[in-house]
Parts: structure tokens; C-alpha cells; sequence
């Protein structure tokens, strides 16, 4: 096999360092991936399903010369992830609830263009109103995710990264999910490191430029406590109480990380506009 030059070369703990070229491709499939979430802005609506959400992100990801990187990944059935309420992640798509007034729902959409995989969520309301406490949990989330950015930095550790979520979402009396984590990613969906969203200032990874990796933290209103559903897939609180995720896929840069999958439509917070 023709070996791929567009890898730079590989760090002692097996981290990719991708050079110019990686990211121009990144910023395609980036941008698409984003631009897909836009599109779910104006189409999740009360009424409508899961599974419909998944076919119009399917039909637009294809028409644009992608392929949606779930579908069959791992035996996934469905090409987006839609987890609603209590679910985590994984959520699958399906008909077999028309969203109600007040669901909050993150959409993951992960799309492969021309080999580069560029993986996003947000957090969406259906219809117009929408708890208070579920409202701060989601704009906590985000306000994670971004803190999580803005310390990602060559010379900064994966540590670093974790520390600033944890200490924001344990601030405001929510809790941070263990068992899933952010991930390299880039030639592969998912690929070292692993981006753990709690810990240590200095410990872990030292980020070095041209590393690219998502930052996907997982918020709980109730205990950190997740357990997957006998589908093998939907994970949802323990608790059963409300959690929310925003994920965007950066790269590591010459002076700070430079975003992959921001909305063109600056929609990164759909949630923000509904009544509280
Ligand atoms: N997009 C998810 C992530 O952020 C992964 C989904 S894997 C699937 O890593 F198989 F569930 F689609
Ligand atoms: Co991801
Ligand atoms: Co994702």
C-alpha cells in the first residue's frame, strides 16, 4: 500500500502530525460537516423525527460528493447521530417519536470528503420553549467546549484541556461523562489521542502543532453516570436526567487551534433561540 504523505510522521504515543495539505482537506470536510447543522437549524421542528432528520443529512452529505462516516461504522444503522433528552450520545435515528415541544437534541454529524473526516454537534430545541436549567445546561456545554478550544495550544497538555471543562461544568453543579471522549481524527473517524474532558493542569499529551482532534464533552444536569441501551448503542444518564454535547474538530496550529467545523452562518448555538 502507496504510504500516505500527508502525514507528516507519528509521535512517540502514536499521535498523527499532519501537515498543510491535511488541513486544507480538514477545512472542506470541516466546513461541510457544518454546514449540514446549519442546514438541521431551520428543520428541526416539533413533530418531526429523528429518522427524517437522518435522511435529509444523508441526501445533502451525499450530494455533496461526501459519504456520512457513521453509517455502518461499527455496524451503525443510520448516517447522523440524534440524541435526545436523557441520551447522551449514539442516539439512533428512528420514526418512532415525533419530537415534542421542549426536547432538547444534540445532532452529530461526522462526513468523509476526499478521505478527510470532519466531525461536529450541536444542541437544538424543537419548538420554542425550553427548560431553564436545560437551557444553562446546553449553554454550559458549549461555554466547555470553547474553553477547551482556547487552551488547546502547542505546548499545552491534554490535561490542560480537560481541567478547564471539568472545573466550568462542576462550577455550575453539572457533571462531565467519563466514558466517551473526544479523539483524534483526520485520515480515520477515530484515531489517537484520546481527549479525555476531565483533569490535570500539565498532565497528559503535550500538543504539538499539526495535531488535529475533536473536543466533544458530554454534560450531565444529574450524576456523571452513563449505561448503554440493549440496541448496543444509545447511551444514555443513569439517572435519566438531561445531558447535552457540542463538538467541533480543530487543528493545532502555529499560534492556537484553528477551528474546522465552525458555522458559516455563525448557528454554532441553535438553542439560543428559543425562550427560557
Ligand atoms: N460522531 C461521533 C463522535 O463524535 C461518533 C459516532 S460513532 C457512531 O465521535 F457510530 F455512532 F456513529
Ligand atoms: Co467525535
Ligand atoms: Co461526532
Amino acid at each position: 500500500m502507496k504510504k500516505d504523505t500527508l502525514i507528516k510522521r507519528v509521535t512517540a504515543s502514536g499521535v498523527r502530525i499532519y501537515g498543510e495539505e491535511a488541513f486544507e482537506g480538514m477545512r472542506v470536510s470541516g466546513r461541510l460537516a457544518a454546514e449540514v447543522l446549519d442546514m438541521v437549524v431551520e428543520e428541526l421542528q416539533v413533530g418531526v423525527t429523528t429518522g427524517y432528520l437522518d435522511r435529509i443529512c444523508h441526501e445533502m452529505i451525499m450530494d455533496n460528493g461526501a459519504i456520512p462516516a457513521p453509517l455502518n461504522y461499527r455496524g451503525f444503522p443510520k448516517s447522523i447521530c440524534t440524541s435526545v433528552n436523557h441520551v447522551v450520545c449514539h442516539g439512533i435515528p428512528s420514526e418512532s417519536r415525533p419530537l415534542l415541544e421542549g426536547d432538547i437534541v444534540n445532532v452529530d454529524v461526522t462526513v468523509i470528503k476526499e478521505g478527510w473526516y470532519g466531525d461536529t454537534s450541536r444542541m437544538y430545541v424543537a419548538g420554542e420553549k425550553v427548560g431553564r436549567r436545560a437551557y444553562q445546561l446546553m449553554e454550559a456545554t458549549h461555554e466547555c467546549l470553547m474553553k477547551g478550544i482556547e487552551v488547546s495550544r502547542a505546548g499545552a497538555t491534554l490535561g490542560d484541556v480537560g481541567h478547564v471543562i471539568q472545573t466550568h461544568a462542576e462550577s455550575l453543579r453539572f457533571s462531565v461523562v467519563r466514558e466517551f471522549c473526544g479523539h483524534g481524527v483526520g485520515r480515520q473517524f477515530h484515531e489517537a489521542p484520546s481527549v479525555v474532558h476531565v483533569g490535570s493542569p500539565g498532565e497528559g499529551l503535550e500538543l504539538e502543532e499539526g495535531m488535529i482532534f475533536t473536543i466533544e464533552p458530554m454534560i450531565n444536569v444529574g450524576g456523571a453516570g452513563v449505561k448503554t441501551l440493549s440496541d448496543g448503542w444509545t447511551s444514555v444518564t443513569r439517572d435519566h436526567s438531561l445531558s447535552a454535547q457540542c463538538e467541533h474538530t480543530i487543528g493545532i496550529g502555529k499560534d492556537g487551534a484553528e477551528v474546522f467545523t465552525y458555522s458559516p452562518k455563525g448557528w454554532d448555538c441553535p438553542f439560543e433561540r428559543v425562550l427560557v
